[in-house]
């Protein structure tokens, strides 16, 4: 009898432990697209593109580009949308020359970031180096109208200096017309005067 019992004892908790699992299973969460699936060639409607730069693409970057440009029609490319390898590595699926075709279609730029640890995002920067392997004049960028857009909590003095700096020597690099930073969502003004003026 003892033995029996056990049996059923042991049995139960077979079927419950078997449950448990396919319980996990089925609440496990199903893999999210990956940024190569989202991106779609981006066929432009105007001739502004906003590229925001941030993780996020309805945060604070994006709020403060659609404040700099309301009323200008515009386009906007998430530039997490694309997967943009590192300097240095080569793989078929990346996607620069997606992100390089878009710019090629626009005649002002404007690139917003976020401020992380002092500097810009990781994806801008990682956009910017890869610049360097392609031939000069990089078309997409030549001739080109370049606004820069950043934001944070509480950016340092240095940071507030060095970004500017950083975007315009890209822009003398590749080109491009600088034409003025705002280094907070509370200096669109002065900027946008000269976007107006253009
Ligand atoms: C990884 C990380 C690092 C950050 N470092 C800074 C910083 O050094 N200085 C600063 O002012 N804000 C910093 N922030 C705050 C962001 O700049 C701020 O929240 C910004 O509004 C985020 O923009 P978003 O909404 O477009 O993502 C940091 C945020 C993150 C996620």
């Amino acid at each position: 009898m003892k033995k029996i019992l056990t049996l059923c004892l042991l049995t139960l908790f077979l079927l419950s432990a078997a449950g448990c699992n396919a319980a996990q299973q089925a609440a496990a969460p199903t893999q999210q697209p990956t940024a190569s699936t989202q991106a779609a060639p981006l066929a432009l409607k105007t001739k502004i593109l906003f590229v925001n730069t941030s993780h996020r693409p309805d945060g604070n970057t994006y709020k403060m580009g659609e404040s700099f440009l309301a009323g200008i029609p515009h386009d906007t490319l998430f530039l997490n949308d694309y997967k943009i390898y590192q300097l240095g590595q080569h793989y078929d699926d990346d996607q620069l020359a997606a992100v390089l075709a878009a710019m090629e279609q626009a005649d002002t730029i404007v690139i917003g970031t976020p401020v992380y640890w002092h500097t810009m995002s990781g994806a801008l920067k990682t956009f910017i180096d890869r610049l360097y392997e392609l031939d000069k004049p990089v078309k997409a960028l030549a001739g080109k109208k370049l606004y820069f857009l950043m934001q944070g909590i509480g950016p340092s003095e240095t940071t507030i200096e060095q970004l500017p700096y950083i975007m315009s020597r890209i822009a003398t690099r590749y080109d491009m017309e600088y034409m003025g930073a705002a280094p907070d969502p509370d200096d669109l003004t002065a900027l946008q005067a000269v976007l107006h003026g253009n």
